[in-house]
């Protein structure tokens, strides 16, 4: 009775996952997307709960899972206070705890397996626990490595490490992985068979940095989607071993949604995944910055009110530099007054823009700027030869117009969003220094492009003091 019951509350669970997964589609149903999962787990947890409880009923093992669910909340709960440009390397920590999870339960399933007796290690538990221990171990000093060269931590070291025979020598680690897995479903019995095991974790844990080295910054949020994905399979694998449905269809869907997530990402930045994964981008992109001195046209703030203020279609391209500054909110008071001005105002949304998928939905919905005014790329573009006036905010690399045109260029096939063809283009950033992929930008010297330099909160704010005819501007 007690284990149909959790049974049924496994299958409504996995229909709350692929609702919450659903809803994270639109922004406009996310926060019920959020909640539909919050659920799902919830009751996930309550379930395997009620299953120990019953199955073995002593106090200890329900002290176990407590203790589980206070160590969760104890670094859950800090975790989800970091700003949301730390949101990266915070998801590469996320990532990092569950392959430590996966592979830790393998491990311990695969000892108590032996020590119940070799015939419990079938070749199908035995594959499942290789390929669980792998992907687990491989998730987690991957990820360790990628939230700390995000965090640029001093000890990690942030440029692309490449030496000669890398691949060939990662890929033989993880063949002498897999290889070790194949020989312990041949031969469980064999006495070295606890060894190769330990081997194949000692393989996997290494194999994860070695995998993140030669990675530049710039990739980085592409691979911490991808160990996204081996992390569900880690968890897939997990289920067959302690047939856990539950955690079968939720490891799929994080597996694939992890995966799906890194299709875009590399499609945005037009890159193959072989290329992120094996390529060493950053180093080629730092290398591409030439610091020449170009004829930047600055305008001031008063010049630049003055014509926003008799534009009609106005367009603003957000970036990584508006979420830095946290300048959101001064947006949302620019926007408002261009609006009550009769101009039509879109935000131009570039799928990559800032450093992880949806920064910049996220900030502009937390500032309550309807979505519909929150257009993707492809479709903006097609308007942008009508715009007066392209407010750029702290966006670089995804408003290049090297990337349409410079084949020398890293970024060069990378869509963009066509800011250039505006009428008059403003930009605002603090300095002349390049973006992200480190490479200068010809929007900035085009003959319609006008600087405006300095803080982004702090312009935006000028920008609206000017207009609403406010004094005490900077
Ligand atoms: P970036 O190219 O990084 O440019 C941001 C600009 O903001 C910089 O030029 C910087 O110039 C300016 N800035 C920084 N702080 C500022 C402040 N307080 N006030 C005003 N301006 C400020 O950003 P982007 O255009 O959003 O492009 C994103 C980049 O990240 C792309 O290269 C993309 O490929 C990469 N990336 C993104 C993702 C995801 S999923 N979003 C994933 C991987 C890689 P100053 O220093 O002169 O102010």
């Amino acid at each position: 009775m007690i284990h149909s019951a959790v049974q049924l509350a496994y299958v409504v669970a996995t229909a709350l996952f692929v609702l919450s997964l659903h809803g994270m589609n639109d922004p406009k149903t996310a926060r019920r997307g959020v909640t539909f999962g919050i659920v799902a787990m919830v009751l996930a947890v309550v379930a395997t709960w009620i299953e120990v409880a019953a199955a073995y009923g002593q106090l200890e093992h329900q002290l176990w899972i407590l203790g589980a669910i206070v160590a969760g909340f104890a670094v859950g709960v800090p975790l989800s206070r970091v700003p949301l440009t730390a949101v990266p390397q915070r998801t590469a920590l996320s990532h990092a705890f569950g392959g430590l999870a996966t592979g830790l339960v393998g491990t311990a399933e695969y000892f108590v397996m032996r020590g119940e007796g070799i015939e419990r290690l079938t070749p199908f538990r035995t594959a499942a626990l290789v390929a669980e221990v792998i992907l687990g171990f491989v998730t987690f000093t991957g990820s360790l490595m990628a939230a700390g060269k995000l965090q640029e931590l001093k000890w990690v070291p942030q440029r692309p490490i490449t030496y000669p025979l890398q691949n060939i020598g990662n890929i033989g680690l993880l063949l002498l992985a897999v290889g070790l897995g194949a020989a312990l479903v041949l031969f469980p019995a064999e006495s070295w068979s606890a060894l190769a095991f330990l081997s194949i974790v000692v393989l996997a844990l290494a194999f994860g940095v070695l995998l993140i080295i030669p990675i530049g910054g710039a990739d980085m949020p592409t691979v911490i989607s991808i160990l996204n994905s081996y992390a569900g399979l880690s968890a897939v694998a997990m289920g067959f071993v302690l047939d856990n449905k539950l955690l079968i269809t939720a490891g799929a869907l994080d597996g694939s949604s992890g995966l799906i997530l890194s299709i875009i990402m590399c499609r945005a930045m037009n890159r193959s995944f072989l290329n992120v994964l094996f390529g060493a981008f950053g180093q080629v992109k730092a290398a591409a910055a030439t610091g020449t001195e170009q004829n930047y046209k600055s305008e001031t703030i008063e010049g630049a009110a003055q014509i926003l203020e008799m534009a009609r279609h106005v367009v603003i391209v957000p970036g990584y530099g508006m979420a830095v500054a946290q300048a959101h909110h001064r947006v949302r008071e620019l926007y408002d007054f261009l609006k009550k001005n009769g101009a039509t105002v879109k935000f131009a949304i570039h799928p990559v823009a800032g450093r992880m998928p949806g920064h910049m939905n996220v900030l502009l919905a937390e500032a309550e700027i309807p979505y519909n005014d929150l257009v993707e790329m492809d479709e903006i573009n097609a308007e942008m030869p009508h715009v007066d006036v392209a407010l750029v905010i702290g966006a670089n690399d995804i408003v290049n117009p090297a990337a349409r045109h410079d084949r020398s260029s890293p970024i060069y096939g990378m869509p963009i969003i066509e800011a250039d063809k505006a009428r008059t283009v403003f930009a605002i950033k603090r300095s002349k220094n390049p973006g992200f992929a480190g490479i200068d930008n010809e929007l900035y010297y085009g003959d319609a492009t006008w600087m405006l330099f300095g803080d982004a909160k702090t312009v935006v704010s000028d920008l609206v003091k000017a207009l609403t005819g406010e004094t005490g501007m900077h």
